[in-house]
């Protein structure tokens, strides 16, 4: 039996507060209705996994696991803060065969300067931001696009 494509999620530092961090920037949903959203969206093209980290390694040892994994369309990447800060966030990402799409929910450029740069994004195939958290799911129909190509 052929084993169904797989969706990582990941979102980093302070993402598990959802829904109660700064509802007036990052919305009242919480992360697991959004989790739900994309799995809901997906529907059986694929299986949606997903991780939320306050510790950097965590994330960059689940990115380094499935870099070259054929099962992963790719994942859906919310890097939090790190975007802004971490080269060893960035470096993972380089290293990953698998498509990763970097997420915002907020509108990171009408933000604070520190904000406008990624140190991800140009290992990343491509960026939302500001659309709230629909980003993590027009991400996830992009992944579905990529189903047998
Ligand atoms: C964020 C934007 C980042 O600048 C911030 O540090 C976050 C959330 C967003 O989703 O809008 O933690 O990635």
């Amino acid at each position: 039996m052929t084993q169904k494509p797989k969706i990582l999620i990941a979102n980093g530092p302070n993402l598990g507060i959802l829904g109660r961090r700064q509802p007036g920037i990052y919305g009242t949903e919480s992360l697991d209705a959004v989790v739900e959203a994309v799995r809901r969206r997906v529907g059986a093209a694929a299986e949606v996994e997903h991780l939320q980290t306050n510790h950097e390694g965590v994330l960059i040892d689940r990115l380094n696991d499935i870099a070259h994994d054929p099962l992963y369309l790719g994942v859906i990447l919310n890097a939090g803060a790190w975007t802004h800060t971490s080269l060893a966030v960035a470096d993972a990402v380089a290293a990953m065969d698998t498509p990763v799409i970097e997420v915002h929910i907020s509108n990171v450029y009408a933000r604070e300067g520190i904000r406008h740069t990624s140190l991800i994004a140009p290992a990343c195939r491509g960026v939302i931001a500001g659309l709230g958290t629909h980003g993590y799911v027009l991400a996830a129909d992009y992944l579905v696009s990529l189903v047998g190509k």
